[in-house]
This record gives C-alpha cells, sequence and structure tokens, in this order.
C-alpha cells in the first residue's frame, strides 16, 4: 500500500525523491514513508512555531518540518557532523523553505543541556544510547506544552535482542520503551509506524499518573 501511496501522493514530491535517492545511495538511514506521512498529520494538527530536530541525517526530515509548518516557523536541526550539516545545505539549497532552518554543529545532548528549550516540537533521531537522556533532559527543562518524537524506538528489532555485548543499543531503547510505558502512560502511545515511533506529549491538559520505579 506504502508503494501505492507513495506513488500517487503529492506528499513525496520531487525533492523528497531525490534525497531519498541520494541516502539509499550513500546509505544514510532517513524516516520510512509512514513516518513521515504521519508526522506531517501531526504537523498539520499541530502547527509548532519552534521545531528542535536532533539528527539530521540528509535533510529528509528537516525538509518535511520546513514544508509542513506554519510560514513563521523556525527549525533547528543539530548534527555532530559537520560534513553532514553541509551536505544538508546543499541538499535543501534548491528548496524555497530552507530559510526557516538553521543548522547547529553539536553534540544532541550538549545542545539541548545548554540551551533554552522552549520548542512546540522536538524531534528525536540522534544518538540512540542518548535517548533516556534526551528525555530527561527535556523533562527537566521545558515547560509544559510540547511534543517529543522519538524515531526508530523498534532499532529494527534490536530491542529483543538481550545480552548483546557488542551493542547496547537495543537494550538501552528496550529498557526505555518499557519505563516510559509505565511511568507515563497517559503522556506516551509508541506507534507500530516506520520503525517504531515514540510521542511524548505533554500538555497542561495532560496529567502524569506519576507511578514510582
Ligand atoms: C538517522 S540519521 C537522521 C535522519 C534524519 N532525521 C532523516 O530522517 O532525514 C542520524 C543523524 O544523527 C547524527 N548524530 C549521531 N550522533 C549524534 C550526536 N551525539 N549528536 C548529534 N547528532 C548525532 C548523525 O550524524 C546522523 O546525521
Amino acid at each position: 500500500m506504502l508503494d501505492y501511496i507513495y506513488e500517487i501522493s503529492p506528499v513525496f514530491d520531487h525533492l523528497l525523491k531525490s534525497i531519498k535517492k541520494i541516502a539509499l545511495k550513500m546509505n544514510i538511514p532517513i524516516i520510512k514513508e509512514d513516518t513521515l506521512l504521519y508526522l506531517i498529520n501531526l504537523l498539520y494538527i499541530h502547527s509548532p512555531k519552534k521545531v528542535l530536530e536532533l539528527g539530521s541525517g540528509l535533510g529528509y526530515s528537516t525538509y518535511t518540518f520546513s514544508k509542513y509548518t506554519p510560514q513563521d516557523a523556525k527549525i533547528t536541526s543539530v548534527d555532530l557532523s559537520i560534513e553532514t550539516i553541509n551536505r544538508c545545505k546543499d541538499v535543501l539549497a534548491v528548496s524555497k523553505y530552507i530559510n526557516k532552518i538553521s543548522w547547529v554543529h553539536s553534540d544532541a545532548l550538549d545542545y539541548l543541556k545548554n540551551n533554552t528549550l522552549d520548542y512546540d516540537l522536538y524531534f528525536i533521531d540522534a544518538l540512540k544510547s542518548d535517548y533516556p537522556a534526551y528525555f530527561n533532559t527535556i523533562l527537566e527543562k521545558a515547560d509544559e506544552n510540547y511534543i517529543i518524537i522519538f524515531d526508530n524506538l523498534y532499532m529494527n528489532g534490536k530491542v529483543k535482542e538481550k545480552n548483546n555485548p557488542n551493542d547496547k543499543r537495543g537494550e538501552i531503547i528496550d529498557n526505555f520503551n518499557r519505563k516510559m510505558f509505565i511511568k507515563y502512560s497517559r503522556n506516551f502511545v509508541f506507534l507500530p509506524i516506520g520503525d517504531g515511533l515514540g510521542i511524548f506529549t505533554n500538555f497542561n491538559r495532560c496529567e502524569f499518573i506519576g507511578i514510582k520505579d
């Protein structure tokens, strides 16, 4: 079905399709098509004015945030690699939404720790083993009324691999998922979209039920 939507939906425009082609060629991970469709829907509903993306990649998701947010929205995209950021800028140079985007060359956790967190939407797609720290830092520093979206919470199945001495990321994300379900059952959903999409909402109309661990 996704193939069909990909073929006929104008959402997958020329630029997105060419970014995807380059990403496949260069083996750069990008969000999956169903993730992208869900994100666009979420952006239409919430109209965030300030978006923080952790992990720019090839600009596939950055472009989506810049295209489907209000005209005066600002997108900040943080990446550890300056080559990645420069490549993103090149790829998105033809986009008419590029002026909405600022790139920051930084470790994502450092950025969260050292900057004011007044974003409406956080998109987490950087270092998987730092996901718990990203979440805790946002929770500690940001005010209410924001959404955090986590990509890759299924880790291509790695969350089910226990005791892999060479790669602890699956175990870290598995523990994170389990904790989120217990501790934030009213604020967190794990959707079987793409490679596992986590949505944490912290609006003042929601309340934590605060089960202690
Ligand atoms: C999966 S890619 C992002 C894909 C992008 N969101 C998309 O869908 O188009 C992950 C990115 O995170 C960056 N990254 C890895 N570790 C990081 C860290 N500690 N801080 C910031 N960025 C990091 C990598 O350089 C890479 O560009």
